[in-house]
């Protein structure tokens, strides 16, 4: 993604991300080197800076964000180093780096996850924490968390994980496919844009459009995703190819074939787009972000 608000944000997160990590004790040194290892491994941010993005679209500087936006890369990373696990999905390859279990080995790669995961409604809370005296802040905040806390939980990504796993050697369906990429992508990317919008105190049609918005990308993401598995370079996305048709996994491409699943994410897209129309300029981060997913389109 190269456009230079989106590397504007997303500078702004890879510049904190070690910061808002909790002091570790010296005896559990490997646990802060293997969380840093994956954190700095590289990623698209896509997450943090949409919801940086959705702070500055809702008239709020992008600072207000960051304890938030580094706390949605935690959970990003500790779902990826999960996900990669011999009892998931088994890969070897993440960011263009051996996965966590590669290096560390499982133990620790599962520790690390969890260690991620608490540590980013440590840096939320610790935030809340500078703001009882100011209840309308509060307010914001805990909103903000609340709506993360649903789309990367037992509502949202961990419930899509659990059907994507659930999935594997059964017939595919329509409804099931929908289910996995609301919840494992969707409900995930949308938490991030609406919470940037609580954060900055948005109105009722900001976030109904934001709420779109994220919904429509999240799905059309995880389409050209699994596109990109069939089709995509390995060096260029960073991890191994070919691994879902080898999995037996439920994915668009796997139901419909390249051609509807491409159709599909386009659609997506143009509702994404039609979702922030009225904003124009205002919504510049969020079509940069609809740009780049129609490239592997073609
Ligand atoms: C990978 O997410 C997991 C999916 C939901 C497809 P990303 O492709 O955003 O991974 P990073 O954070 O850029 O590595
Ligand atoms: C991962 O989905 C989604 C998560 C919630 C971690 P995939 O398994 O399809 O993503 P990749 O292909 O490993 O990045
Ligand atoms: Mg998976
Ligand atoms: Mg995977």
């Amino acid at each position: 993604m190269n456009h230079p608000e989106y590397k504007r944000l997303k500078n702004l997160v890879e510049l904190h991300i070690l910061d808002f990590l909790p002091e570790i004790d010296s005896k559990s040194l490997t646990l802060y080197e293997a969380m840093r290892y994956s954190l700095t491994a590289g990623g698209k941010r896509l997450r943090s800076v949409l919801l940086l993005a959705a702070c500055e679209f809702c008239g709020e500087k992008a600072d207000i964000g960051l304890p938030y936006a580094c706390a949605l890369e935690y959970i990003q990373t500790y779902s990826l180093i999960h996900d990669d696990l011999p009892a998931i999905d088994n890969d070897d390859l993440r960011r263009g780096v051996p996965t966590s279990h590669k290096v560390y080995g499982e133990d620790v790669a599962i520790l690390t996850g969890d260690g991620l995961l608490s540590a980013a409604f440590e840096t939320m809370t610790k935030d809340m924490l500078l703001y009882l005296d100011d209840p309308d802040v509060l307010k914001r905040k805990v909103r903000a968390a609340f709506e993360i806390s649903k789309g990367t939980g037992c509502r949202g990504m961990v419930a899509g994980q659990i059907a994507d796993v659930e999935s594997v050697n059964r017939q595919c369906s329509k409804e099931m496919l929908d289910y996995i990429h609301l919840n494992k992508t969707a409900a995930f990317i949308r938490s991030s844009v609406l919470a940037g919008c609580y954060l900055a105190g948005a109105d009722k049609e900001r976030c109904n459009a934001a709420a779109t918005y994220g919904e429509s990308v999240g799905l059309a993401f995880q389409i050209v995703n699994d596109l990109q598995d069939i089709t995509g370079d390995a060096v260029m996305i960073g991890k191994n190819t070919g691994k879902d048709q080898k999995a037996k996994k439920c994915t668009y491409p796997a139901l419909f074939g390249l051609k509807e699943s491409g159709i599909k994410a386009r659609e997506l897209l143009n509702r994404a787009r039609e979702s922030v129309s009225m904003y124009y300029d205002e919504a510049e981060v969020f079509n940069a972000v609809i740009d780049f997913l129609e490239q592997p389109l073609g």
